[in-house]
């Protein structure tokens, strides 16, 4: 017989949660004003809001901890996660940030103007809003393919190489400071940009002299799939991979909070001095000292640990082998899901799941909050509450997919509570007909208003 596959880890310590009842949950997501973030964590039985900052840290990056260097400048932490950006990136240049988005804040500061156009491949959220905060504008250019959830296409994070030319084609190349190109794809599903097309993005925008960024959050999960998924790739250690993507790119932006695999954190690293000369005064300014940058030294320990863990092909195999079981289940209970399954979370297709709710009744929303009292599962909605209004006709944007986004955090959860996420969602799916309204906003913030708003249920 062949000997299954298991993970290349044991459990060391454990965090009890509770499943309660449906009672409980209609008040509490009630009291939540049908908003998943406003329910308290004991609230929820299986979370899967978010992979950002929730994975489970390894004994070493515990240990490593412990030896953080706490200095204000200078800290050996500093250099010791220097070191590990340059080994698996090459970029000489690194400023820590307390988070994703911080680093984004810090060089958009640095780089973006008003009236400024930013190719990408559907920017993640917080990118979108540090964009359009500056006044400059986002533009999607991502494969048709990645908006068909149907099609299998390995790489349906690739950017459209005809649509990136038109905005170039379209605008002065001032305009266009900076690709910005994410690994892997959250937006459209965690999905996987093939080397190729990392190679092709690189060489037109050199040729339009303008600079090409990394929105690396889940970089290591991209190389997996390039190793398994891209001719030439098998034979080459993840590692490898990982440096090859990065020789194509100017920069990059980190949330160390997902392939980091600790709970806050994140960096920009640069293979120029000069973008980085620039960023560090935004950086003292808005984050920290430049050896610190928000994080304590002991965090910093611990990231370069999970650096060295996050690259190492056994744990990736383990890591997008579970995502691929609960999309197998799914599948086999014939909910419509985004294939591919993505790195980091399945998606479902809420507009198909509840074909008869209208989009201006968000389908999504209305989902997540069926799976929440369901079984205490948490997901997020990646659809109209998200996309925010148009900036400015102020009229609500339907973004292509209308999905929830199960994320799986990294090493916390079992198979079993995959198959709890999966029979919970069959149960919704076989009563779908029955759920004939969705939701309307009550209150919402003016940019990222999906965090805060203010949500009714329809009779
Ligand atoms: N870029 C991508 C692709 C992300 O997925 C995120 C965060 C960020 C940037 C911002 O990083 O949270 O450290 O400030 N994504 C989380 C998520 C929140 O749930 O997907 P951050």
């Amino acid at each position: 017989m062949k000997i299954p596959y298991a993970e290349p880890f044991k459990t060391k310590m454990i965090e009890n949660i509770r499943l309660s009842t449906k009672d409980e949950r209609q008040s509490w997501i009630q009291k939540a004003k049908y908003n998943l973030f406003n329910l308290h964590s004991d609230q929820v039985f299986i979370d899967l809001l978010t992979d950002s900052g929730t994975g489970a840290m390894s004994d070493r990056q515990w240990g490593a901890l412990m030896t953080g260097d706490e200095s204000y400048a200078g800290s050996s932490s500093f250099f010791k996660l220097k070191e590990i950006i340059k080994e698996l990136t090459g970029f000489d240049y690194f400023l820590p940030t307390h988070q994703g988005r911080a680093a984004e804040n810090v060089l958009f500061s640095a780089i973006i103007k008003e009236g400024d156009m930013i190719p990408g491949n559907a920017h993640f959220d917080t990118t979108k809003g540090h964009i359009e905060f500056r006044k400059a504008h986002a533009i999607d250019c991502t494969e048709k393919k990645a908006y068909d959830t149907e099609s299998l296409e390995p790489f349906k994070g690739n950017l459209d190489l005809e649509l990136l030319k038109n905005v170039f084609k379209e605008n002065s190349p001032e305009k266009i400071p900076v690709i910005i190109v994410t690994l892997t794809c959250n937006t459209i599903g965690g999905q996987p940009v093939s080397m190729n097309n990392l190679k092709k993005v690189y060489h037109l925008a050199k040729k339009h002299n303008t600079r090409v960024f990394f929105d690396s959050a889940r970089f290591a999960e991209n190389a997996y799939f390039i190793k398994e998924r891209e001719e030439g790739y098998q034979n080459k250690t993840i590692k490898e991979i990982v440096k090859e993507m990065f020789s194509y790119a100017d920069g990059m932006t980190m949330s160390s909070k997902k392939d980091g695999i600790v709970n806050i954190g994140g960096f920009i690293a640069f293979k120029e001095k000069d973008w980085f000369e620039k960023a560090t005064v935004f950086n003292i300014m808005f984050e920290g000292f430049i050896t610190y940058g928000g994080m304590a030294g002991r965090d910093m320990n611990a990231l370069a640990q999970g650096l060295y863990e996050v690259t190492e092909y056994d744990y990736l195999k383990s890591r997008i082998s579970q995502v691929a079981y609960l999309g197998e289940k799914l599948k086999e209970y014939g909910i419509p899901i985004q294939k591919p399954y993505g790195g980091h979370a399945i998606f479902v297709n809420a507009s198909k799941f509840l074909k008869q709710i209208p989009k201006e009744e968000f389908p999504a929303q209305t989902l997540a909050i069926e799976l929440y009292l369901e079984a205490g599962v948490r997901a997020v909605e990646i659809g109209a509450i998200m996309a925010d209004r148009d900036p400015e006709t102020k009229e609500n944007r339907y973004p292509k997919l209308e999905m929830v986004r199960l994320a799986i955090p990294r090493r916390v959860y079992s198979n079993n509570h995959m198959d709890v996420v999966a029979a919970a969602l069959s149960n919704i799916y076989e009563r779908r007909e029955k759920l004939t309204r969705g939701v309307s906003i009550i209150k919402e913030a003016p940019i990222l208003r999906h965090f805060t708003v203010e949500i009714k249920r329809l009779h």
